[in-house]
């Protein structure tokens, strides 16, 4: 079962890269002609700190946006995603705009039998653990890539908001749907669009997912023998969700008038001691 999801789940995102790479969400072409140059977050550019000269490794690059953004400002990356699509564009973006990186395919529980090396980052970010079977093994192979005296960056969606009905509700109508804590089983949906183009021509389309809850994401990284920097939690999620309401700032929150508050993404650091302690 785990093979076929993960099957329907490379062909899903082989669709998903062509929709996405010409999508006004997120616009390329203000990437390749230098307005928009940057694409992580600013939280993300405090949190990580100075990356130039560093080594980085970005996990599930889809087509490489963040990774050129952060060759951009210095780094010497590496990007890896399981999609042959999103490697192709990534590869065919970097060669346009004259960044030099290198991606790889792979998928993530693969990647130490084909890259063999450790860098000082690794990074990885925005709806990545949600296509992810085993959270155990993904702290694994996330620590195996972490130089000691390096880190792990990781900024998702909140486990928190994945358990709530994203269909046919208002916003601020939190339904409860869906499970907190990982099951074995993954949960199937008919696609309809995508996050970034949501009329997008999709039929036949189908996404295999499971969820994590956040204590098993960071035991996950604690026994692989990473150290927890910070965890950070916010108020907001960075695409369309249909019980949140899109701010001025492109994040989408509770709308005004909402009883209490929940936290919908964090952000987080681990870093691997050095070998002399
Ligand atoms: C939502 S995207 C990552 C978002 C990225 N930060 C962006 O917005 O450009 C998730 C990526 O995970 C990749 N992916 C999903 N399952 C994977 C797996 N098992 N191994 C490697 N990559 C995987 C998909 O191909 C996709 O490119």
């Amino acid at each position: 079962m785990i093979d076929k999801a993960l099957r329907k789940n490379r062909e899903l995102w082989d669709a998903w890269t062509k929709i996405h790479v010409d999508s006004e969400f997120y616009d390329v072409e203000s990437f390749r002609n230098g307005e928009r140059p940057i694409r992580v977050a600013e939280y993300e550019l405090e949190e990580v700190g100075s990356v130039d000269g560093k080594t980085l490794l970005h996990l599930q690059c889809h087509f490489g946006l963040d990774t050129l953004s952060w060759a951009r400002l210095g780094a010497t990356v590496t990007g890896v995603d399981f999609s042959e699509q999103a490697v192709a564009a990534a590869r065919a973006l970097a060669a346009d705009v004259g960044i030099p990186a290198r991606f790889v395919v792979s998928d993530i529980y693969g990647l130490p039998d084909v890259l063999d090396e450790r860098f000082d980052v690794v990074y990885t970010s925005c709806g990545v653990l949600g296509w992810l079977p085993d959270i155990v093994a993904w702290g694994r192979v996330a620590a195996h890539f972490v130089r000691p005296g390096g880190f792990l960056y990781l900024t998702e969606i909140h486990p928190v908001a994945e358990v709530f009905e994203n269909e046919g509700v208002e916003p601020g109508e939190l339904r409860l749907a869906y499970p907190y804590w990982s099951h074995a089983e993954p949960l199937r949906f008919e696609v309809k669009g995508s996050y970034a183009d949501r009329e997008a021509p999709t039929d036949g389309l189908v996404e295999y997912g499971w969820d994590h809850s956040l204590g098993e994401i960071l035991t996950s990284l604690a026994e692989a023998g990473l150290r927890l920097e910070f965890l950070h939690e916010f108020d907001f999620v960075r695409w369309p969700v249909d019980f949140l309401v899109e701010g001025g700032d492109g994040r989408w929150r509770l709308p005004e008038g909402a009883k209490g508050t929940l936290p919908f993404f964090f952000s987080l650091k681990a870093t691997k001691p050095a070998q002399d302690g």
